[in-house]
């Protein structure tokens, strides 16, 4: 890996923003294999190097990765000039880190949504071809049954002529089921239960692949993944 400045170091761990990450260093609260280094244009191996802040040893990670129980109400966009997005959820030290929505939730759907900065892993959980499951808890008008079901199984055709992939709808009862895609049409899951004349009142993500969303994350939070959650993600519920 190419060696990168001290003060960009400390910036990506997203300890401070940079001009704040060099006043650190200047204040030689950071060593480096031992020894402090105040000058924050020093060049290190993140990999390699044994980097302290005030005694504390940091741990480098190439790319970070979050999930958000997203709240209705907010844009899943970076950034927006009249509406809230999810990046404002963010806590501070987190806003720097160049993090990005993988896929798109609507503004009125709630639940998992996951952050990276790392493009390529956001591109093999959005993309069809590697068709991880996508499984949502969807409120409708009337009540969906086996016949729904099936042809939710066989691939729906939508109002517009949209061939879907086949997906799973698991009836709850009244006015709720489950349906997993494995797929990212524009609305898919409301468009799909519109053409069955089961108009969506709410949905809510609960899963991607076999990574659920924690019951006790509150709504708006995020918690860091680790690797095991990232496994999760490819792995079938
Ligand atoms: N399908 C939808 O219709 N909306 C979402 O937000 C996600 C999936």
């Amino acid at each position: 890996m190419d060696r990168i400045r001290l003060d960009k170091y400390l910036c990506d761990l997203g300890i401070a923003p940079r001009s704040e990450c060099r006043r650190i260093i200047r204040s030689g609260r950071v060593r480096v294999g031992g020894e402090t280094v105040a000058a924050p244009e020093t060049k290190i191996d993140p990999r390699a190097s044994d980097v302290t802040l005030d005694g504390e040893r940091l741990v480098w990670a190439e790319h970070h990765y979050y999930m958000m129980n997203k709240p209705a109400g907010v844009l899943t966009a970076t950034e927006d000039l009249r509406q809230k997005t999810v990046l404002d959820l963010l806590p501070e030290e987190l806003r720097r880190m160049g993090l990005f929505p993988v896929g798109r939730l609507d503004r009125d759907t709630r639940g998992l949504l996951l952050l990276t900065d790392d493009g390529e892993f956001a591109h093999r959980v959005i993309s069809p071809k590697f068709a991880v499951e996508k499984m949502y808890d969807a409120s409708v008008e009337g009540t969906p049954d086996e016949t729904d079901a099936a042809a939710f199984a066989e691939g729906l055709v939508l109002r517009d002529g949209t061939k879907c992939r086949p997906a799973r709808l698991e009836l709850l009862g009244e006015g709720r089921c489950l349906v997993t895609v494995t797929e990212g049409k524009y609305h898919q899951v409301k468009r799909m239960l519109a053409a069955r004349g089961k108009p969506v009142t709410a949905l809510k993500r609960l899963s991607i692949g076999a990574l659920r969303l924690p019951e006790e994350l509150p709504e708006g939070a995020v918690t860091a993944l680790g690797e095991e959650d990232l496994c999760r993600v490819f792995m079938v519920r």
